[in-house]
């Protein structure tokens, strides 16, 4: 089994690049199914969730090839076959139900397991299949599978009960060729929605709205094939963002959008990070100060990211004063609390709130990664506690993160993977 060993407490320097959004580019692989040309993703980031999405085209007869050179990944989806996807690859991954829509946008047909709930909640997919249904879809529930069938797709008006990421995804998706025009309401706003967009639009597509409440999508006959480099992932910088923070250090990270990481950089900065030189998507991030507690409510986008809370958790767990984080999207998702109290951290569980008591110090120990930021966040808590801290279950983190250890290691941490 592998684990990570951290040894802290190291400050960290230097300059770290930050890879393609890995929420970006799992929903645009599912959408090449909608065009029957060749399409080139640049920067491919090598993760595990990657792997997994491209497995399944493959399964489904695409043919799915990545070069070295700059990461390039061409998927062609002219021989694809309308197969039932596989269970196990399902099971594996919940944003293999992004395939639903553009499926359904191009045969009419899609029958898929129902993807499994995991640590941080149930997962539902009501809204996914509620705009299905209203583009024209019959739904068929049973057996762990759901079967989507359409003679053809209509436009029509969508309202969202919650901005769901991938219901907005997978309607928007399984819209793209539907008579007439779709409108999204209630949407979700996050920056791979924008992307998403920007990508089927480059392809033919006619979205606008996107990355904001009220999506419009105009129906079209056909995609033709492109090539396109998806954003940078936000979560990862923001992960980095609070590296600094954490071992009072002066980092440059490359690949940074000040604006998909607004509502980051303002809580960091209330804590007492200071940010400059926003050059050419770089950004220095000083984090020597002495921080301030804060008090962070989880929020859909713009507001603070869920897949940032457990990351701010462990750099508030060591900031003297208390802190008060409320998770608001998910009804699970913290798993880690009870990781960082092995660490030593002082952290009461209220609900869906969370009361940090700062701690003097953290001490390293074996803990356990129980979801991909979850283990980002122990990752964090070892870079300042006192002695070695043994994470394991780290394939949750390679799912999200491209090489993290060896992203450390050249900051100058002492982090490196072990095979027990
Ligand atoms: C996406 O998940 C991201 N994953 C998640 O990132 C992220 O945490 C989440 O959006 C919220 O920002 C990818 O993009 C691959 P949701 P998704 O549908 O689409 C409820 C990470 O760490 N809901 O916006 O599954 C649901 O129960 C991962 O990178 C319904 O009720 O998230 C949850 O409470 C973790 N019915 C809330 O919406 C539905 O039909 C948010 O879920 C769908 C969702």
């Amino acid at each position: 089994m592998e684990k990570i060993v951290v040894k802290g407490v190291k400050e960290l320097k230097g300059e770290v690049n930050i890879s393609c959004a890995k929420n970006s580019i799992l929903p645009i692989i599912a959408a090449t199914i909608l065009c029957p040309e060749p399409i080139v993703i640049e920067d491919t980031p090598k993760l595990e969730d990657v792997d997994v999405i491209c497995k399944l085209l493959s399964e489904l007869n695409c043919d799915v090839n990545i070069s070295n050179v700059n990461n390039r990944l061409t998927i062609d989806t002219k021989n694809i076959v309308e197969m039932d996807a596989n269970t196990e690859l399902m099971r594996k991954m919940r944003a293999s139900f992004l395939i639903m829509g553009p499926m359904l946008a191009r045969f009419g047909y899609c029958k898929l397991s129902l993807p499994g709930g995991c640590n941080i909640g149930s997962r539902p997919i009501d809204l996914h299949l509620k705009g299905f249904k209203l583009l024209g879809a019959d739904i068929i529930m049973g057996h762990g599978f759901v079967e989507v069938k359409a003679k053809k797709m209509i436009g029509s008006r969508i309202y969202l009960d919650f901005p769901s990421v991938g219901a907005t995804e997978n309607i928007m998706m399984a819209s793209v060729f539907a008579e007439g025009t779709t409108i999204i309401e209630n949407a979700a706003e996050e920056p791979e929605i924008w992307d998403l967009a920007q990508f089927l639009n480059k392809m033919g597509a006619k979205i606008k709205g996107a990355g904001f409440g009220k999506i419009t999508i105009e129906g079209i006959k056909s995609l033709k094939g492109i090539s396109y480099r998806p954003i940078c992932d936000r979560i990862e910088a923001g992960t980095f963002m609070i590296a600094a923070a954490i071992t009072n250090s002066k980092l440059k990270i490359n690949g940074v959008n000040e604006e998909h990481l607004r509502p980051v950089i303002e809580k960091l900065k209330e804590c007492g990070v200071k940010f400059s030189e926003y050059i050419n998507n770089s950004v220095i991030v000083d984090g020597r100060a002495t921080k301030k507690p804060l008090d962070i409510k989880t929020l859909p986008y713009p507001g603070f990211p869920t897949d940032m809370q457990a990351q701010m958790m462990s750099l508030l767990s060591i900031v003297e004063g208390v802190s008060v984080i409320t998770e608001t999207v998910f009804e699970n998702r913290f798993m880690h609390v009870a990781e960082l109290q092995r660490m030593g951290a002082n952290i009461k569980i209220d609900g869906r709130t969370a009361i940090i008591e700062g701690a003097q110090k953290l001490t390293g120990c074996e803990v356990k990664a129980t979801d991909l930021r979850a283990g980002a966040a122990l990752i964090l808590g070892g870079l300042v506690a006192e002695g070695e801290t043994e994470i394991s279950d780290i394939y949750h983190i390679d799912r999200g993160y491209v090489e993290i250890e060896e992203k450390f290691r050249r900051l100058g941490a002492e982090i490196y993977r072990i095979n027990v």
